[in-house]
């Protein structure tokens, strides 16, 4: 069985602090623990690629502090997960725009890229300030062949990353809402939608695992008829 892109909207974190009147920050605190409960968990489960929304770039619209809090809470897992990553086979990447980061973000995403790129377990992607509809432009205006093969390449780069833009087969939304949010629009052109009404700090292996066998009990099609019909 060929591995899985498991794509996640990782939402629901300020939710889940507010309704336990803590801060929102104490939400995405609580969020980076369960993005390492699903990391841990992915391998185990068939998936080779696994993409997490981490901040989109309509995100730089919320207040400074929360910004600067993401922003720092990103750091410190880069710095305190890359060891971890490296002894488990998972190979980092960070897709997005980096010319509006803070500077001092910048060397321990190239750090943490750098030091895990032989993980062949799983695939880490990380989305941070990424928005679908600009890397399509920026793949638009730089594409030299009109094909959805050279397309994808194309946006592979226009997203920091070597290979060509991975199909996605299943996409879970955590938080309850039914929205893409400029998420993968290329990529989730035969996804497989998964939205589930829990928090993403509340997030678990089991929910993970949930996920995937509601995934494998769906019939994919593309377009044609399924396996039996199509004799
Ligand atoms: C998702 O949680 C994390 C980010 C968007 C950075 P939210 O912060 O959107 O949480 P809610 O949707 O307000 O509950
Ligand atoms: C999408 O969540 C972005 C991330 C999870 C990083 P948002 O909370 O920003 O999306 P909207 O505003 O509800 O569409
Ligand atoms: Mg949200």
């Amino acid at each position: 069985m060929s591995k899985l892109h498991v794509a996640i909207i990782m939402d629901g974190n300020g939710r889940w602090a507010q309704s336990r009147r803590r801060p929102r920050l104490a939400g995405h605190q609580a969020g980076a623990d369960a993005v390492r409960r699903t990391v841990e968990a992915a391998p185990g489960l068939g998936i080779g690629v696994l993409t997490l929304y981490a901040f989109s770039s309509d995100n730089w619209k919320r207040p400074s502090e929360e910004v600067a809090g993401l922003m720092r809470l990103l750091g410190l897992y880069l710095q305190r997960e890359t060891a971890r990553c490296v002894k488990n086979g998972v190979r980092v990447s960070i897709i997005g725009r980096r010319d509006r980061l803070p500077s001092d973000l910048l060397p321990l995403i190239e750090s943490a890229e750098r030091e895990t790129r032989n993980g062949t377990r799983l695939h880490l992607r990380v989305a941070v300030d990424y928005s679908a509809r600009d890397s399509i432009l920026r793949a638009a205006s730089v594409v030299k062949e009109v094909s959805r093969e050279s397309f994808a390449h194309a946006l592979g780069r226009a997203c920091h990353c070597e290979e060509a833009a991975p199909d996605v087969d299943l996409l879970i939304r955590t938080g309850g809402e039914q929205r893409l949010s400029d998420f993968l629009l290329w990529e989730c052109a035969y996804a497989e939608l998964h939205f589930t009404p829990t928090m993403w700090p509340d997030f678990s292996a089991a929910d993970l695992e949930a996920a995937l066998a509601d995934f494998r009990r769906r019939q994919r099609r593309f377009g044609g008829l399924p396996a039996l019909a199509a004799g």
